[in-house]
Parts: C-alpha cells; structure tokens; sequence
C-alpha cells in the first residue's frame, strides 16, 4: 500500500517541480523579465551617443562629439541639421523643448522654446460667425502659425551651454541644404502623403518636388537654396539673422500677403526663457522632466506617483493587469490636462498639487483593480484622435557625463504646409495647440479650457516631454517622444519599462505601448499585445482598440560601462551611433 502511495506521488513531485524550475512560483513577487533584454540590443559605445530620426543628422552630432564638442554642442548642429533632412518635423519655423543636464554643475536646465501667439492673436480668433471653431483656420492658413521658437531656443543653449562657435556647429546643416543630400526612404514616402497639401503652396512646391510637379525618388538628391542662404544669416548673425533683417522682413512679408498675423515686432520680441523642471521619484530614480507650458512632466509625474502603489512587476509587463492600470491612471492625467494646463505666464497651473504623493494616492483610491471606470464617469465628452509623425525627438550624450533631451516640432507634418517666401522653410501650424474654444478638441481630440485660452504673447500648451532619468544623481537615460497627444504615455511606458520592469533601453523603446487620453474612452494598443490580452481588457470593461504605432522614442542609457543607444524600430530610417 505503501509503496503504491509513493509510485503515485513520484512522478507528480518530479514534474511539480519541472514545472516550478520551467515557468516559476505563479505569483513570485520578483518575476523576471524574460526574454525581451535577450532580444533587443541597444548599440554600444564608450564616448558618447546621438540617436535622433534620421541618420544623416545622426551622425553629423557624432562629428561634432568626436571633434571635441559637448552634448549641447552637438544637439544644436543636430537640431539644424534637421530642419534640413526632415523638413516635416525638423525645423526652423518652429518650436519645442530641451532639457539639458549640466554634470559639472549637476543641474537641469529646461529650455522652453515653444512658439508665441503674435500680438494681435486673440481668444476667438479661430471661431466663425455663429461661433463654432473653425478648424481649417487653426491648422492650414497663415493664422494658424505662432512666432517661431526654434532658432532662439537652440541659439540660446549654444551660447550659454555649449563650446563651440555658432559656424562650427552650423556648418553641416548648411552644408546639406546647399549641397542637396540624398533622399531616403522616409522623406520620399512623407512627401508623397503631403503632396497634395504641399503642392497648393508655389513655394513649397518648388522646394519639395521636380519642376514638373512630380515626386521626388529614393536615393535622389535634394537641393534647398532658399533655406541654406536662411541658415547662413544665422550662422552669420546669431538670433538677430533670423528674428531681424532680411529673414523677419520675409517672414513678415508672407504673413501679410498670406493673410497671417505675425510681424517684425513679434519676431523681435520672441524670447526663449529657462524653466524650472519639474521632479518625481519612482522606487529609487529621479525624473525629471519639462514644466509648462509642457503638459508632459507634470502628468509623467502625476502617473507615476499612482502607478508606484502597485506591484507591476509582479503583475507583469503588459499583462492585463498592468495596462487595465495604466490605462485608469492615464485618464486621470489627461483629465486633469484638460482643466489645469497652459502657459505658466499667463495661468497659475497647479504644479505642486497634480505631482504630490498625496493627490497620486487619492487618485489610486478611486480606481478599482478590476474594473475600468468609463471616462464620462471622470468628465463628459466624445471626442476623435490624430496623429501622424511629425514632430521629431533626439536624445544625447557626452563623454563628460552631460545630457540633452529636445522634441521640437511644427506641429502636424510639414506645419501649415506653407514656406516663407524667399527664405525656404515651412510654418508651423502650433497655434491649434491652443484651446480655440472649452469643451472642442483640438486636431489630437485634447480637450482644453480657459487654462489654455488664445492671447497674445501666450505660449500654447505642449505634449512634448523631454525627460531624463536620474540614478544616484546621475542621468542613466535621455527619452521623449512625438505623437501629439500620445507623446506623454509613449514617455510613460518607456520609463516604466525602464523602472518598474528593468528592461535595457532597447527593449524599453522597443516592446508594444498603449494609450488612453480619457477622452474619448478607447484603450490604443499597438500590434503585439496579445488578442487575448485585448479580450481580458474588455472584459474589465476596457474598449480596446488597434493603433498605429504609438510615439517614435529614441533614446539614451548610461552605466558605468558606458553609453546605449535605441532609435526606436517604428521609424525607418532612425539611427543610433556612439563612438
Ligand atoms: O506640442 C504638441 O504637443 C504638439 N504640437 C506635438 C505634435 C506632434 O507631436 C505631432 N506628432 N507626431
């Protein structure tokens, strides 16, 4: 009897505990992460790193390292390099944000230079006679660009922060309008999308496509005359060349025969101005990121602090459980976005209430493990999503232990689709980021309020979130995002793949990503997570929906060993090289 007992038990032990050694306790509270450090490499160098979305100005920013510049240095040659490669996002008739972190002083600065609405910008400017927001003005006229930041901004982090000349660093992005560059996958295939919009504009349409009107191919080579000569008078001048002079008259000139607002005196008093970061800590880091008139750090924060209540890891990267908690802390974020932010010059928005620990934990009571809470339950609204990839992130390092993290943009791809004449460079069309009236979205379905209302002077609300991660006081990743309304969550995920679920950088940028903005109440998760994880959801209550990628985040880590570089996969063309 006895030894029957033990025939039977032998065999169930042996295989218990092939089972235990094969897949782990089922509720371990350190799961690893298996798998995903295995299967995405970031690129390895010990001196520096530059990722960025395009290779070309990829490397122009290695150039610049390895002749002896710092980060910043090689973020401004980068970020004018830019405006000549990618002109849909990168640009000089702009604006953005970048955080620089300064190892000698160990100090973050946040450099805003999001564009201005001009003098004569008023509330109710995009609205029509019977008083409904008029959305063809606010995107695709000459009313819809604010004074452009980008110039002053990089300009301004040069002059304090870097060490080389304004022609040194200038000197690719010249050099690439000039000369022509050739044409690669990415910029053909956008131009083709923006053809038509592209192509009502006489300017545009000479710098952007054959004499007859056709597309440009793969591998062609593109020449912009207009815009080197543009970027000369800068090199030459420094901020006068562009806000002054030939340039300001241009700008004015196409403002005035395009029916825009924008004139010299706006462009003379457009400043960029240093901002305080904003800071959070989650289980042992430090992040910080990029104050209004961003929405992105405060709500980073703001989520965090409620995510750090529970045990991701343990629930598991991607999990049900994990996304169904994100997705009730994004919510909340963007609710609070919708109410709360604007320009700090012009609204006191609630920093310290929406990042402190006691407001995340009030949040965290609310939500219910379980079940998701419909968004009309946190406010009302039914509202669309846009996005399309046209602002552009890049992420640095240096071998003297400095940071820099920009997003910069001209809003939807290619800006309003208009070049000022003359001077080879596209408008944005940020002035949409403002709320043209409570309670109508705007072209990312964001909601806003009198926090974010039309004045003159008046920076308008961002998404953009530069952000840096510190470790021991020292930064161990550089990250941001485009996307539009989306870019705060890419953000998120890439942060908490880092912090919660211990992924390398290339695996952090690399694995699916969700998005919710609480309104409209849809779950965007991306191919990759699983059907019946999408099932799970909506049976929480969730309404899952596929999306198209969600943010192109490249990035930067530090360890001791040294500098990793992720360009996210979801944009051809990207390009992470260190040396
Ligand atoms: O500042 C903002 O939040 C938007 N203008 C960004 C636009 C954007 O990211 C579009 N990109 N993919």
């Amino acid at each position: 009897m006895r030894w029957r007992l033990s025939a039977g038990i032998l065999p169930a032990l042996v295989l218990a505990l092939v089972l235990l050694l094969r897949f782990g306790p089922v509720a371990a509270q350190e799961t690893p992460i298996i798998g995903y450090n295995a299967i995405h490499h970031p690129v390895v160098a010990r001196h520096g790193m530059v990722v960025s979305a395009d290779g070309i100005a990829s490397r122009v920013g290695l150039e610049i390292l390895r002749a002896g510049g710092n980060a910043v240095d090689a973020a401004v040659a980068v970020g004018f390099a830019l405006a000549v490669t990618v002109p849909r996002a990168g640009n000089i008739g702009g604006g953005g944000f970048m955080l620089v972190y300064l190892a000698k002083e160990k100090r973050t600065v946040a450099i805003d230079y999001r564009e201005m609405a001009p003098a004569a910008a008023g509330r109710d400017m995009f609205l029509d006679a019977a008083g409904n927001v008029d959305g063809r003005r606010s995107r695709f006229t000459h009313l819809a660009s604010g004074v452009p930041g980008t110039v002053a901004g990089l300009l301004h982090a040069l002059d304090r922060y870097g060490t080389m000349s304004r022609r040194q660093v200038m000197a690719p992005a010249i050099r690439l309008a000039r000369e022509g560059f050739a044409i690669g996958f990415g910029l053909a295939d956008s131009l083709k999308r923006a053809q038509q919009r592209l192509s009502r504009d006489a300017d545009a349409r000479a710098i952007f496509f054959k004499p007859d009107g056709g597309l440009y191919d793969y591998g062609e080579t593109l020449v912009q005359r207009d815009l080197a000569a543009t970027l000369s008078r800068i090199a030459d001048q420094g901020a006068p060349g562009f806000y002054g002079g030939e340039t300001a008259r241009m700008i004015a000139a196409e403002m005035k025969a395009g029916g825009g607002l924008i004139t010299t005196a706006d462009l003379a008093a457009y400043r960029a101005v240093e901002r305080q970061p904003v800071r959070g800590t989650f289980h042992g880091y430090e992040v910080v990121a990029m104050p209004p008139p961003s929405s992105g750090g405060v709500h980073i924060i703001e989520m965090l602090n409620i995510l750090e209540g529970y045990r991701l890891r343990e629930l598991g990267h991607n999990s049900a459980r994990t996304i169904h908690l994100m997705a009730e802390a994004m919510k909340h974020a963007y609710a609070d976005r919708s109410e709360y932010l604007g320009d700090p010059d012009f609204y006191t928005v609630p920093v310290a209430r929406l990042t402190a620990r006691d407001y995340a934990a009030t949040i965290r009571a609310s939500i219910d493990p379980e079940r998701a809470r419909p968004s009309t339950d946190i406010a009302p609204g039914r509202l669309a999503v846009y996005e399309s990839p046209q602002t552009t992130h890049f992420s640095l390092m240096d071998r003297f232990g400095n940071a820099v993290s920009n997003t910069y943009t001209l809003n939807f791809s290619y800006g309003s689709g208009y070049v000022v004449k003359g001077a080879g460079f596209l408008l944005n069309n940020e002035m949409d980021d403002f709320s043209a009236k409570p309670g109508v979205p705007n072209a990312f379905g964001l909601l806003g309020n009198k926090a974010n209302a039309i004045a003159p002077g008046k920076r308008p609300l961002s998404s953009m979130t530069p952000t840096l991660i510190f470790r021991d006081g020292k930064p161990v990743v550089v990250t941001g995002s485009p996307g539009g309304g989306r870019i705060i969550n890419a953000v998120l995920q890439v942060a908490l793949n880092v912090m919660a679920f211990d992924m390398n950088i290339a695996a952090a940028v690399a694995v699916p990503r969700i998005h919710h903005q609480w309104l409209p109440d849809v779950l965007w998760v991306e191919p990759g997570i699983s059907p019946d994880t999408v099932r799970l959801l909506q049976s929480m209550g969730h309404h899952p929906r596929y999306s198209r990628s969600i943010g192109r985040t490249h990035s930067v880590a530090h360890d001791k060993n040294g500098f990793y570089g992720a360009a996210d996969p979801r944009m051809p063309g990207a390009l992470a090289i260190g040396y």
